[in-house]
């Protein structure tokens, strides 16, 4: 079966009341479920974290070196700054899909570079909580899980 490590960056949590207009109205939790029954049906298993907190996440990436076959990935504002993340991502050498709810590239300019994206296998965004489960399927076909 395959592992397949879920982080949310900052601020995720507060999805479903965080403009809405923007990022949609479903909760995180809701997001959670919808990933995990698609991954039940992919075969796939998912251990999901959200943090507020850059260096939790890093560790959470670190970790995932010893168990993970893939990332999938919403870094948040981290996207546009980190580059600790960007390097965490790239020295585990596992496979990662970035994912954004919204179209980053049709928001603000600071928003039009992803740190994360050149070590990433490929981004997905635009598409509200769907990113998520395209991203997933995008795992999939990585890892030939499900087919
Ligand atoms: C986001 C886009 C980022 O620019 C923003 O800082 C977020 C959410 C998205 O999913 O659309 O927190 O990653």
């Amino acid at each position: 079966m395959a592992n397949v490590l879920v982080l949310h960056g900052p601020n995720l949590n507060l999805l479903g009341r965080r403009r809405p207009e923007v990022y949609g109205r479903m909760t995180l939790a809701e997001i959670d479920a919808r990933l995990q029954a698609r991954a039940q049906e992919l075969g796939m298993h998912l251990r999901i974290l959200q943090s507020n907190h850059e260096g939790e996440l890093i560790d959470a990436l670190h970790e995932a070196a010893d168990w993970a076959d893939a990332v999938l990935i919403n870094p948040g504002a981290l996207t546009h700054t980190s580059i600790a993340l960007r390097d965490a991502i790239e020295a585990i050498g596992r496979p990662a899909v970035e994912v954004h709810l919204s179209n980053i590239h049709a928001r603000e300019p600071f928003r039009h570079v992803s740190l994360l994206a050149p070590v990433c296998v490929g981004q997905i965004a635009g598409f509200g909580w769907r990113s998520y489960l395209l991203g997933l399927e995008a795992i999939a076909g990585l890892l030939g899980a499900g087919s």
